[in-house]
């Protein structure tokens, strides 16, 4: 990789010196652009929006402070640097609290001005695709805090707006980690009931006896400890959208009672006669497959596709890596912002690997990822050393749960297709990604290993 290359004004009265040093520049790589003076660089800032300006301090007019000042609203990732005669270093100083990035005596020593612009520009230009990411997770937060700009993501989220309109039940499916109750949230906030409560529910946390009563509600006496009446779930959530995780752990008695309210809208509180009626849209969401349950004989089917009326189904992370970038720049917003470090964003290597890895515990473990880098980093870019789990996940496979990891329980039970699919994506992981080291492994052509890596990325 050459070094980093962008715009570059220079702005100076001098016209030799001037173009000399814009002629240096440009036949390093850049682009650049000359003004006579703060006036004239002033007019150019916006339109050309540079990396890096070049400015000298004492111009007629405008000088290089003001140009400082007022340009750094115009190009707001733009780093100035300035020149200064030597002996004169004090204005350097007051040019640095004004917000220039660093200054640089004359006559000028071109090795001096290279090594200086190039960091600054590659400062300038992180802080430019900082601020880019940020628009596109600000625009996509309008749905309830989805990032997610993958093709097969912006089609659940098309679904998610429309089935917020109804008050149809959904269930949500999709692997641990994959944001399916962030998708539950956005349901219920993109719907009318969005005023409503909110009310959610791991069902996998409770005995049978204890769920029953916590979804609807008991009368006093109505077992042991029932000391007075309660409020189930069910009422709470009055209006508003319950949201039942886990679903697929519930006993029999349960089932009975939730299909009875998907079916009728009418329930009575453990150990009550009076029947209540309420306004509640559910959302169910599940990591197990459901439909395995139900030919398993643990989940009743007619409860199966009363919950099923609309299905989503939430992508795993590895089949959307494209968004990684993204949710990565957002989690580091958000842990930065929480622990009040100035940490702005990942170095190309800690990206490329972000990219690389197959995130068996999908978006959950790669927050928690940034958000161990963003504790343990030291300057304001993240660089590969930070992410020491993702090295780990890499060399001894024994620790880290990979993609397929508990899978081989399953078979039988898997399709010829799922254990395919296992089969590559585990020799692709054991090889960094080459497909070619992978198809020699697994003694099949690389093209159709690629085939199938594309194949399973789309939606
Ligand atoms: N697309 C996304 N954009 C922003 N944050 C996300 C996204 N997906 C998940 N998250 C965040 O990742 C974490 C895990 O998401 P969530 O709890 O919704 O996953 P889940 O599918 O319900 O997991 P589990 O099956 O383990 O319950 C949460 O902190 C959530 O806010
Ligand atoms: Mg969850």
């Amino acid at each position: 990789m050459g070094a980093t290359t962008g715009r570059v004004l220079v702005v100076d009265d001098e016209p030799n010196a001037r173009d000399a040093l814009a002629e240096l520049l440009a036949d390093e790589g850049h682009d650049t652009r000359a003004a006579a003076d703060g006036a004239e660089a002033l007019e150019l800032l916006e339109d050309y929006d540079p990396d890096v300006v070049l400015t000298d301090l004492k111009m007629p007019g405008v000088d290089g402070i003001e140009l400082i000042e007022r340009g750094r609203t115009l190009a707001p990732h733009a780093a100035f640097i300035v020149m200064t005669a030597f002996g004169t270093v004090e204005t350097a100083v007051a040019a640095i609290k004004r917000g220039a990035e660093n200054y640089l005596t004359k006559p000028l020593d071109m090795d001096t001005v290279s090594a200086l612009v190039g960091r600054a520009m590659s400062r300038a230009q992180l802080s430019r695709e900082a601020a880019r990411l940020r628009e596109q997770v600000d625009t996509r937060l309008s749905i309830g805090g989805v990032v997610g700009s993958h093709p097969s993501m912006q089609r659940l989220l098309k679904m998610v707006e429309q089935v917020a309109r109804s008050r149809a039940s959904v269930l949500i499916e999709g692997e641990t980690g994959t944001g399916k109750e962030l998708v539950a949230a956005a349901i219920h906030h993109a719907s009318p009931r969005r005023d409503g409560p909110f009310v959610r529910l791991n069902c996998a946390a409770l005995v049978e006896s204890l769920l029953e009563s916590e979804l609807f509600g008991h009368e006093r006496g109505a077992f042991t400890g029932a000391v007075s009446r309660r409020r189930g779930r069910f009422e709470q959530a009055d209006g508003g959208t319950l949201f039942l995780d886990e679903v697929g752990e519930m006993g029999a008695a349960t089932q009975v009672k939730l299909l009875r309210f998907l079916q009728e809208r009418e329930f009575e509180r453990v150990g009550g006669a009076e029947t209540l009626r309420v306004d509640v849209r559910v959302v169910a969401a599940t990591n197990r497959d459901l439909r395995r349950a139900v030919d398993e004989g643990h989940l009743r089917e007619d409860l199966y596709y009363r919950l099923n009326v609309v299905r989503l189904e939430v992508p795993p992370l590895r089949a959307r890596r494209s968004d990684v970038p993204a949710l990565a720049h957002h989690f580091l917003r958000k842990h930065a912002e929480a622990n009040g470090f100035e940490v702005q964003g990942f170095t190309d290597e800690a990206l490329r690997a972000l990219i690389a890895y197959p995130w068996p515990g999908n978006v959950r473990e790669l927050e928690n990822a940034v958000e161990h880098a963003v504790v343990l980093c030291e300057g304001r870019t993240i660089g590969l050393d930070a992410l020491p789990e993702l090295g780990r996940g890499r060399d001894d496979s024994g620790r880290h749960p990979g993609p397929a990891d508990g899978l081989d329980a399953r078979v039988p039970g898997l399709t010829l297709a799922e254990i395919e699919r296992v089969a590559i994506e585990r020799t692709l992981d054991a090889v960094g990604g080459s497909t070619a080291k992978a198809a020699e492994l697994l003694g099949i052509s690389q093209r159709k290993v690629q085939y199938r890596v594309k194949e399973w990325s789309e939606p």
